[in-house]
This record gives C-alpha cells, structure tokens and sequence, in this order.
C-alpha cells in the first residue's frame, strides 16, 4: 500500500460506537464485556478454550490436554486425546436436534431463477450419499480428494462428505488454469478429483472440465474423476476414470448408514494451497478439532450470528474465507449460510443487492475490492432495494481504505450497521483481528483489536515490541486453535517461514502499527506477496510463469496501487537475443500468465525492459520497481549499491500507465 494511502488511514479521527444490543441477545454485547473476556482468555487462555471447545462442539470423547505446544519446535497440538468428527458437527447433530427443517444453505445460482434450499436433512442426507461414493472408489481415511468446482451446492457436500469419512479436501479455485491445478493435485498426490462441466459467469459458460482432463494426464495418482453436471456443456468422459455425479449418487447399491469417522482433534481436515515468497504455492494443512473451534467461535463473535439469521459470505470456497465462513463456521453453529454462485456486477451492479432483499440477509460479509467497485456504479443501485435486513456488515481479504469504509457504512449500513474489519490468512484458520459488533467502537480502516484470546504484536525487526504508531511486523504470540499446523509434505518451509525469524512466535508476514488506543492498522504485505483483488499471489509465481516462455529471458513482478483491486500487477520483462517488443508478444505474454495460472495473476501492465536494477551481487531491487511501478520517480532513497544506474532512468522513460 502507498505511505500516503496508509498515512491519511492514520489520520482517521472518526469513531463509530457499537449499537446498542437493543434486543439483549447478542453474543458480546459492550466494550466491558469484551474487556472482562480478554482478560479472561489471557489469564487463563487454556480454561478460556478448553470452554469454548465445550460450548461449540460435539465431542465423541473429551480431550485430555488443552494445549500441548512449543511454537520454537513448533509443535502444536490443540484438544490432544479428543475425538470428533467435522460432518457430525455440522449436520447430524442438528439433524438429531431440533434444526432437521432449517435451511443450511440457501442457494442462488448465477440465472436469478436457480435458486435452491438445502435444509439440514437434505444435506445430511447428501452427504451421507456422496461419503459412501468416495468409499466406493476407495477413499479412506487420510487420502486426498482434490476439488475444483463452481459455487455450487455439491462443493459443500464434497466438502463434508470429505470430513464424514476422513479423507483430506484439497479445494482448488475454479479460476485457477489446468497447470495450477495439476501442480496442486500432484503435490498432494489426491486420489480422487470432484469437478464440473462448466462454471457460469456473467452469463457465460467457461468449460472446466477439459482443464481436468489436462492437469490428469500428468497425475498418475488420480484414480477417479466425478463431474458434476452444472452447465449441460459437452463433455468427453474417460472411460473407467470419469463419472457423472448424478450418476453415481443414484446408485442404489450405496452404503449410506456407515456412521461417520472418528476422528482425533489432531487428525488433518483439509489442505489449502496459497501463495508464498517462492514461486510454489503451500498446501497451509488445518487439522479437525482446533480449526472447527475456531471457525464456530470466531463466526459467532464476529458476526453475532443468531438462529434465525440469514447469513451471507459472498467469498467463493475455493479461498479460506469461504472455507470457514460459508461452510464450515455457519454450519457447525447449525445457521442459515447463503451460498452465491455468480459475480456482483451482472447482469447488473446491483445483483447484491437484490439478494439481501430477495432472502432478507441479516450479516452480509464482503471484500473491500468489491465495495470500491459497486461504489464507483453510484447509489442509484443500492437505493432501489430495501436493505433494511442487514444487521451486521464484515470486510475481508485486504486493508479497507476510510472512503470505501464510509461508502459501505452510509449506503448499505444507512449509518447505523457497524462494519466489522476482519484480518486473517490462510494460515490462521479464522479472523484474528476483528471488532465484535455490539462491543467494539469503529475505526474506518482500521481492523481493531486482536479478539480476545490472540496475543497480536508489533515488533521490530530484532523482535522487541514496537511502540505506538511505530511500524513493525504483525506476529502472533500464544497458539490459537485455528492455528496451521504444517505446509503439506514440507516440514522445514512451515517452520522457516513461520517461526524462526522470531523465536517463539508466529510471524504473520503483515506489516501494522498500533495506535495510541492499541488499535491495530494493517499495512500490508512485507514480502513478495501482492493482494489483488483480495487475492493473494506470489510475485514469484508470476516471475516463473513469464520466464517459461521462450521469449522471456528475465522478469520481475511488483504490485502497484491500483483504485479498485487495492494492488495491480506489474511486470517488468527482458527478453531473450531473438526476441522482439512488440504489442503482439506483450498480449502473448499476458495471455500465457493467464493459461499458466489464471485469469487473476494477468499482468495489468507489462513493460519491456532493456535490463533490471540490480545489486552488485545479482539482487533484484525490487524496491525501486516498485517505486517505478507507482510512479513515484524521485524518491529512490539509497541507490548507491545499484551496479547499473542507467538502468534506472531507462525503466522511468518506458514507464506505462494503466490502461
Ligand atoms: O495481507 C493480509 C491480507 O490478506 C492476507 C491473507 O490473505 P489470504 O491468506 O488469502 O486470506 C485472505 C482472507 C483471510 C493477509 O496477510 N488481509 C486479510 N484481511 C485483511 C488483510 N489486510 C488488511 N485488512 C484485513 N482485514
């Protein structure tokens, strides 16, 4: 983010006091409440958890230690000895209880007519189906099952059907291209892969099943491919590899009774591949009892949700925040989570807002990218819907500006909604940093206070404690349930990228401050990670992408701030001695990015350059492209170890805008 976005974010003197808890309800309600549970949580942070794993879960047997961990190994166990299963927890107890009739999940697909309600019971009941499929082919306890799907009402069910046999979810955003996707399946050698023939978008139908077909063919360990007819899209079926969903949910033969795995609160529940530093996305590994804590606590803190709520996350599933905020949050606290299948500007920018009207949604949970875009189509859109559902407003993925945070507050929130500003990752399993709604004055754009329970920092580079409005590294002192637990199959990346540069704590790779009220303000990312559209991707990926072409002899890739996406991407290519520049190869370029990992990682611009400002030593200096990239061209600071300064004003003269 720019020093000027972060320094006019600093000097945000407004202050939103909650509302008050007019119904005497609310899970937290007033700032002592939530004072007395901070102070709870970090006198006594076991007995706090040890309660709310109690509280929110059904356990088929109790743990016998709270918390076993040593985050300098590291070494984290949360709930040791306890036995659970996630499916259980989201369906058959409420199924058993008194929800069987309660919607679960309330569909809209992408045409404003496909609108489905699946109830606890016809979920229960579908995913008991689809766990004795998986059964069937083989899966067991343990083995991966690669997902790859629209937003659609089979993910949910893949997803748990995964959980109520014990096989590991690996979800794969469906806008990720076929080479993302084959690295994703072979790294963590899944056995099955559950896709569709098409997603809808905007109105279109994107085949996504032949990216299947291509990523396969180079992983010998797919056994099994089942294809969800989602688009009535042509298809080619491999023979004794690929099976219809609807046919095999069909088969009589199925046994749906086996009741479901028990699990060990330690045993892994899913795989989620993100970007690093490098150019290999990690598979961040979340385990069972802990991270399905987590989501169910923080979901009902954070958003105070209530039984009779409808209650919308509009991220997609393939990223974390749908995970543990459409899926797995929501339904083990047996709510109502409304599931969108299709993008908020079409047919047209005010699709939201028709469906907060449309299903009466109570908590509406979107990303700042998406505010900033429906703010820049006018109010006439939001005006012409009744909002006045809307209880409780989140934001996610990425720094709020102030202006988008008013925007949000005064025409959806009609002045009167808190916002709650959420910071997470991947990593973190759930929000970390986040106002409770009914106990938390606001800031605009600031995430607030680590939740009772996080022990957040600012430190300096030596890990001492930084002071008020003194810039640092955003870290994690204790555990916390929702906590990762390992980079699949890569033990050492998971402790050096996490734990050692400061002993004994978790290291974020988030840059904030503290203001003088202890309230936190995310700065950003401090390594080669850009978030685009709330995104988030390795510079590096796209670096690696760009030299696999021929032509390409040397790139490098930096965000650039952008008034929509919050960052955009730039990169700055050498090519090789028979290349040429021309506009022809720059939209090849752009276009191979776009096949080799997805439309998201598509540089906005791409610059030829003759060469790349670099150290003696052969480093980057990507501080300077950034600069460049930003147009900030006449404070370099030091460029004394620049081993070609002439490269510099070369970069500034074939600088180029956004188009
Ligand atoms: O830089 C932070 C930013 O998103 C990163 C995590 O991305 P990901 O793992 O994809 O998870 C996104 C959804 C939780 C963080 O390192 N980020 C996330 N939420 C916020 C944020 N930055 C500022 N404010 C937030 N509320």
């Amino acid at each position: 983010m720019s020093q000027e976005r972060i320094e006019s974010m600093m000097d945000e003197k407004r202050h939103f006091a909650p509302p008050a808890d007019s119904r005497g309800r609310a899970h937290v309600s007033g700032e002592a409440a939530r004072e007395a549970l901070v102070r709870r949580a970090a006198e006594d942070p076991e007995g706090f958890w040890g309660e709310r794993a109690a509280q929110l879960i059904d356990w088929f047997k109790p743990w016998d230690t709270v918390l076993d961990a040593d985050m300098n190994e590291p070494r984290i166990e949360w709930f040791k000895g306890g036995r659970l299963n996630v499916a259980h927890n989201c369906l058959d107890r409420h199924v058993a209880g008194n929800r069987r009739n309660k919607a679960a999940i309330i569909w809209q697909g992408e045409p404003e007519e496909d609108v489905r309600v699946l109830t606890y019971q016809m979920l229960y009941d579908e995913v008991r189906r689809f766990a004795a499929v998986l059964r069937k082919m083989g899966v067991h306890k343990g083995d991966r099952v690669s997902l790859y799907m629209p937003m659609i009402p089979e993910l949910a069910v893949a997803m748990l059907a995964c959980a109520r046999i014990g096989a590991v979810h690996s979800i794969v955003f469906a806008g990720f291209s076929a080479v993302s996707l084959q690295n994703r399946i072979h790294d963590c050698e899944a056995k099955v892969v559950v896709t569709a023939d098409a997603v809808l978008r905007a109105g279109r139908r994107i085949p996504l099943k032949v990216n299947v077909d291509e990523a396969v063919r180079q992983c010998p360990s797919v056994e099994k491919v089942v294809v969800v007819n989602r688009g009535s899209l042509e298809v080619t079926m491999e023979e004794g590899r690929d099976l219809w969903w609807h046919e095999v949910m069909a088969d009589r033969t199925l046994d749906v009774d086996r009741p479901c795995e028990e699990m060990d609160a330690e045993d892994m529940l899913f795989i989620l591949y993100t970007s690093g530093s490098t150019g290999k996305p990690k598979g961040v590994v979340h385990t069972t009892g802990g991270y399905l804590t987590y989501a169910a606590h923080t979901t009902q803190w954070v958003f105070d949700v209530q039984d009779d709520d409808v209650y919308w996350c509009t991220a997609d599933i393939g990223w974390i925040t749908g995970h543990s905020y459409i899926v797995y949050g929501p339904l083990a606290l047996g709510a109502t989570s409304l599931m969108f299948e299709g993008v908020p500007s079409w047919p047209s920018p005010d699709r939201f807002w028709r469906i907060v009207e449309k299903f009466r949604v109570n908590i509406f949970y979107t990303a700042p990218t998406v505010v900033r875009a429906l703010m820049r189509e006018g109010t006439d859109w939001t005006e012409r819907h009744d909002l006045s559902s809307l209880r409780v407003l989140g934001s996610v993925g990425e720094p709020i500006n102030p202006e988008a945070w008013m925007w949000y507050h005064t025409h959806i929130g009609k002045g009167r909604l808190p916002i709650v500003d959420t910071w997470w990752q991947t990593e973190t399993g759930g929000i970390m940093i986040s106002g409770l709604p009914y106990a938390t004055t606001l800031k605009p754009g600031s995430a607030t206070q680590p939740l009772p329970g996080v022990d957040a920092a600012i430190v300096r580079p030596d890990g001492s404690p930084a002071g008020p409005n003194e810039g640092g590294h955003l870290v994690i002192r204790k555990p916390w349930p929702g906590m990762l637990r390992g980079i699949f199959g890569s033990p050492e990346r998971y402790r050096s990228t996490y734990f050692e540069r400061f002993p004994g704590m978790y290291e974020s790779g988030d840059g904030a401050r503290t203001d003088t009220d202890g309230y936190f303000w995310i700065m950003g990312r401090l390594d080669d990670v850009i978030n685009v559209s709330g995104h988030r991707m390795g510079t590096a990926e796209v670096e690696s992408a760009l030299v696999a072409h021929p032509s390409v002899a040397e790139a490098a890739v930096v965000g650039m701030p952008h008034a929509v996406k919050g960052e955009a991407i730039y990169a700055y290519v050498t090519l090789g001695a028979d290349a040429e520049e021309t506009e022809e190869l720059r939209a090849e370029l752009r276009a191979w990015v776009r096949k080799e990992i997805g439309p998201i990682a598509t540089p906005d611009v791409l610059q030829f350059a003759e060469g790349l400002p670099k150290t003696r030593s052969g480093k980057i200096m990507r501080r300077i492209l950034r600069k460049i990239a930003a147009g900030a061209t006449s404070e370099f600071g030091d460029t004394s170890t620049l081993a070609d300064p002439g490269v510099v004003s070369d970069l500034i003269e074939g600088r180029l805008q956004l188009t």
